[in-house]
């Protein structure tokens, strides 16, 4: 435990000092759970954005984008049902005054019930070596099953009585289990009460005309409410989909893991629009179709499990999301949900106008059902960027610390590194820079030693490095260098283009969507 804490410290201060995330307001001491992307942060986002995009927009005929407004008419949350339902059971410390949401000190009970189960079954693996059959024993090992039934009756009970607004017994199950504050260990808690995550705000100058709204706390509401001027304009017929990437605001309870809980953050979501009775077979396509575009990054497949809803949201009647092993755990990434038709039949009636399509084939109109895929672009970011850092010890005993991120999404493509600042190389340096600076975010630099230099942008997950040198004035080739096997080979300069966009391309992770 000790070790993963160590290592996510290093991330959060990889990520500060060599300019990807910077705590937000940071000269006047910050602010909690808000932060800003830096030089090379804001690259990388823009990547994981674009492969997003890329995969949804570009690769599907049947799937438009959108870029809807974050101010939105307050009763789209009135009929979205945030106004009413969107709240987080909140608990206090009495003693030590801090604060919780009581459903994620009941899911951390039973992540470390999860720990010793994993723990049990890495001990027999060890044990029985090559003969072990993991299923069997998950299936009959008397402590395994123990630690995993309590999960499966604590995670019922529990969302039993926050369907049935019963806080009480929420609470009763937290006294029940002796779970104590997880900063002090004291076990004085108050009752558990309801609370709304939406951020007010005014929009008018007049104090008494000023209009009451919203921040909107999820993109998808935006969505909905452009379906029949999308569905119009576009000329999509059913199936189709909207995708949209943007800012959601949540004034969350406990905002903590750096980057993974935020209350200014973005999401990547797209809603498929389907006929009634098809939505259930989408649902299910969807999943895998973004399982598979996480797993073209490489970040390997263990990193990645389902976790299928127990406690359906009203409006859903399927819900799963994709976790990812975070450095802290297995925690959600993305949603996909199958949202029947609650959005848009509300909004129908909350406005009053048909929000309808008519079928053709089916010579009807009707209110489409919707299967809803929702990423979060930050815990994407904390995925990848968490994932990629590695310290190596090379083969001469020394250590370097290398982001080995898919070139892709890589910050910066390659760096043009002139061997020394005299000669003529630095101005044969900048003539490459010129060149490449078209097709390439590309940084040039000169100070400091090649080693020195090469590590520099290690650190930050430059796939390229390229070495200027005295033989490229006489023969026009200079030293390639690659991130992840430090190999070096001499290339002509004619053909760096090329090189370097077979490696960084998206067309390598979009062919295996
Ligand atoms: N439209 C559906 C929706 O908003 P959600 O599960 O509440 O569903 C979707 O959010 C995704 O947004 C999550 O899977 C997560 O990746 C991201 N997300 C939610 N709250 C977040 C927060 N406070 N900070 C960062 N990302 C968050």
């Amino acid at each position: 435990m000790a070790k993963q804490e160590d290592f996510f410290k290093k991330v959060v201060s990889h990520a500060k000092e060599y300019g990807f995330i910077f705590p937000s307001s940071e000269v006047y001491d910050g602010l909690s759970a808000i932060y800003d992307y830096g030089q090379n942060g804001v690259e990388l986002k823009n990547n994981i954005k674009a492969y997003w995009w890329k995969a949804m927009v570009q690769m599907h005929e049947n799937i438009v984008g959108l870029d809807s407004a974050i101010f939105m008419h307050p009763t789209v949350w009135k009929a979205s049902g945030h106004v009413d339902a969107f709240n987080d059971p909140l608990i206090d410390n009495k003693d030590s005054k801090k604060r919780y949401r009581a459903d994620v000190l009941l899911e951390d009970y039973c992540a470390k019930l999860e720990d010793k189960a994993e723990k049990e079954i890495e001990k027999a693996k060890k044990r029985f070596g090559e003969s072990f059959d993991q299923a069997q024993f998950e299936a009959t090992n008397p402590r395994v099953v123990e630690y995993r039934e309590k999960q499966k009756s604590i995670l019922a009970r529990m969302a039993k009585s926050l369907d049935a607004n019963d806080l009480e017994d929420v609470k009763t199950l937290i006294e029940e289990l002796e779970i104590a504050d997880p900063e002090t260990g004291s076990k004085n808690w108050t009752e558990v009460r309801q609370f709304n995550l939406m951020f007010g705000t005014k929009l008018g100058a007049a104090a008494e005309s000023a209009m009451d709204l919203y921040l909107r706390p999820e993109t998808a509401q935006g969505i909905f409410i452009n379906f029949s001027n999308v569905q119009k304009t576009s000329r999509q017929k059913l199936p189709f989909g909207i995708a949209q990437i943007g800012k959601a605001f949540r004034n969350e309870i406990i905002a903590r893991q750096f980057i993974f809980r935020m209350r200014e953050f973005e999401q990547m979501e797209m809603q498929f629009f389907v006929p009634p009775g098809t939505e259930l077979a989408f649902y299910e396509e969807w999943k895998e179709k973004r399982y598979k575009w996480h797993l073209a990054l490489g970040l390997g497949a263990e990193n990645y499990r389902f976790h299928d809803h127990e406690k359906l949201a009203h409006y859903a009647n399927a819900a799963a999301d994709i976790e990812y092993k975070f450095p802290f755990g297995f925690k959600e990434l993305e949603g996909i949900h199958s949202r029947t038709d609650f959005d848009l039949s509300a909004h129908e009636k909350h406005s009053g106008r048909k929000i309808q399509y008519f079928d053709p084939e089916r010579n009807e109109s009707y209110v489409p059902y919707v299967v809803e895929t929702s990423v979060g672009l930050d815990r994407m970011f904390l995925a990848v960027f968490s994932t990629c850092l590695k310290d190596e010890v090379l083969e001469d005993g020394s250590e370097r610390t290398v982001l080995a991120l898919p070139p892709a999404l890589a910050p910066v493509k390659a760096a043009i590194l002139p061997l020394i600042k005299k000669d003529g190389l630095p101005e044969l340096a900048e003539k490459i820079f010129n060149d490449l600076r078209f097709d390439f975010n590309i940084i040039s630099e000169e100070k400091d030693t090649i080693g020195k230099r090469y590590r520099r942008q290690d650190a930050i997950g430059t796939p390229y490095c390229i070495t200027v040198d005295h033989d490229s004035l006489q023969d026009n080739t200079v030293t390639l260098r690659e991130r992840d096997s430090m190999k070096q080979e001499r290339v002509a300069i004619s053909d760096l283009k090329n090189i370097i966009d077979e490696k960084v391309n998206f067309r390598t992770l979009l062919s295996k969507v």
